[in-house]
């Protein structure tokens, strides 16, 4: 049996026949950039926070976190605190703005932003911290706060990068509400994906917010009125904006087939050599991965490899972490020994919302085929 990573083709053709007529709709309205798709869009992803938010859609996850570190008058001179695990872009965002990246490690049980080593990162140009919601759980973003306000830097925002966690809640509260802003992506393997690039960036405050949408749209309040330098062109496409509105309603139906997926994952694994990422407490995650950590590198490229022979797609998210990347020498990092141990050792296996049962039992049954013939190795 083959078994792909995640097929999202086979995930989009459940909704051809809506897609087709959303992107009918946006063809024949003649109006292409920031019409009523978009406004619409924005209408509903804000109403799907669950709270008072505006939302600015934009062109892509990465976009949105360049969006949100703008709108907190990030720029060079500054320093931007978050966790080397996390995608590339994360840390793309804040050296485009011309600040520094300053990683901090993860909890090794929650794999995410430990909040207790932010205080030791602080410097007079701390400017805002990163807590990336990675995988689909949430980073303790109460503990964040509680740390720096004991620190005396309420002033650092806090921006919440949602791109694998959209869905997610924490003590009640939707994942990117929980900061000054929240960063989406609509990457197509995302949550919700568009078919092609799109992100958002929501805000809780109206100001913000306002700048928000001046910033994205080459900083101009009105047309031809610019009110900042800063501004760039990055606009949610009104035909990419019409196929996420028509995804958006499914979102919690994904999420819901994703968390089944993830709880026999957990069941049907638990008995062997693997570590599954703890989740904090209150967060009710919205899976975007799969991941598993094996005891060593080692043993996580032999199960890699034994599923490759089997045809099971697998992928390491992510195998380099940021501070090592050569690419970002310039930012600041204590020693990060549980993100660096982490890369050594995690695996993610076939997970999306059209895995099917029989799929997902073939690969729980590789899974468990490789450490029952290692297992009788070690015996002989
Ligand atoms: C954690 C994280 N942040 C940011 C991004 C950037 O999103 P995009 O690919 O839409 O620019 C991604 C997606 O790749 C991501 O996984």
């Amino acid at each position: 049996m083959q078994v792909p990573f995640f097929d999202i083709g086979r995930l989009n053709a459940e909704l051809e026949s809506e897609l087709l007529a959303a992107a009918a709709r946006t063809l024949g309205s003649g109006w292409y950039i920031l019409g009523t798709e978009v406004q619409t869009f924005e209408q509903a992803m804000a109403e799907s926070l669950g709270t008072s938010v505006m939302v600015a859609a934009c062109n892509s996850g990465t976009d949105a976190l360049v969006l949100a570190l703008l709108a907190a008058g990030i720029g060079p001179g500054h320093e931007v605190i978050t966790v080397a695990n996390t995608a590339i872009p994360t840390v793309a965002a804040i050296c485009a703005t011309g600040a520094t990246p300053v990683f901090v490690d993860v909890d090794p049980d929650t794999w995410l932003l430990d909040a207790t080593r932010i205080t030791a990162a602080l410097t007079p140009a701390t400017k805002a911290v990163i807590a990336v919601h990675l995988y689909g759980a949430m980073a303790d973003c109460a503990a964040i706060q509680t740390v720096l306000c004991a620190a005396g830097r309420p002033d650092v925002a806090l921006i919440e990068d949602v791109a694998q966690a959209q869905g997610a809640e924490l003590g009640g509260r939707r994942a990117g509400t929980l900061g000054r802003f929240g960063a989406f992506s609509f990457y197509p393997s995302k949550n919700i994906g568009a078919l092609g690039d799109g992100g958002a960036v929501c805000a809780g405050d109206r100001h913000d917010g306002a700048v928000l949408k001046e910033l994205r749209n080459y900083g101009q309040r009105d047309r031809y009125h610019a009110s900042t330098p800063r501004g760039i062109n990055s606009r949610l496409d009104e035909i990419q904006a019409a196929l996420l509105l028509t995804k958006l309603p499914h979102l919690a139906e994904w999420n819901r087939r994703k968390a089944a997926l993830m709880e026999t994952y957990r069941r049907s694994l638990a008995h062997l050599p693997l570590t599954f990422q703890a989740v904090t407490d209150g967060c009710r995650p919205a899976w975007h991965l799969c991941v598993v950590a094996c005891s060593d590198t080692a043993t996580r490229d032999a199960l890699q490899q034994h599923l490759q022979a089997a045809g099971v797609q697998t992928i390491i998210h992510y195998p380099i972490p940021c501070h090592l990347q050569p690419a970002f020498g310039r930012a600041r990092s204590t020693g990060l020994p549980v993100t660096e141990s982490l890369a050594g050792r995690i695996l993610s296996l076939p997970f999306s919302p059209v895995l099917t049962e029989s799929e997902q039992a073939y690969v729980i049954q590789q899974v468990a085929g490789y450490f029952s013939r290692s297992s009788s190795h070690c015996a002989l």
